[in-house]
């Protein structure tokens, strides 16, 4: 059996060590706002944050994980309530949906690390995370925005 920390929830999983984590936190666990592109950490729309850093978990061995705490999308927030998610909703940043927890959870480590990301900032952390409908424009915006949401929760 592993053991994980999941949302903030401690969780035993009966897993070949091999699997990724993706597969783990869809298929075991039943969380499936994580979503699968690529399986080659090409794409992004697997992210979750181990620790807080933004990682790929279609790459990520579930026995590689060990006691850092996994958040995914489901965890960001209870209740839609992150400035990411907010600032998401306000500027209506995703198209066909399907690669935006991968872009919100990039989104989110990167402002934990740096409040106030300069376009170049947001281009450099989100390089990784593709949108197959080219939302990256609202995308941008929404990073901006939500770096504004943050500023006045302060
Ligand atoms: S599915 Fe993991 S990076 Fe594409
Ligand atoms: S919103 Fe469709 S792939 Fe990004």
């Amino acid at each position: 059996m592993i053991q994980l920390n999941v949302n903030g929830r401690a969780v035993e999983v009966d897993a070949d060590p091999e699997t990724p984590l993706l597969w783990v936190l869809r298929d075991t666990i039943g969380l499936t706002g994580t979503k699968y592109g690529c399986g080659m950490a090409l794409c992004g729309a697997c992210t979750v944050h181990l620790d807080g850093q933004p990682v790929r978990s279609c790459v990520t061995p579930v026995a590689a994980v060990g006691a850092q705490l996994i958040t995914t999308i489901e965890g960001l927030s209870p209740d839609r309530s992150h400035p990411v998610q907010r600032a998401w909703i306000e500027i209506d940043v995703p198209q066909c949906g399907y690669c935006q927890s991968g872009q919100i959870m990039s989104a989110a480590a990167l402002l934990a690390k740096t409040p106030k990301p300069t376009d170049a900032d947001i281009d450099s952390a989100m390089s990784g995370n593709l949108c197959r409908c080219g939302t990256y424009q609202r995308i941008r915006s929404a990073i901006h925005r939500a770096a504004e949401l943050a500023g006045d929760q302060s």
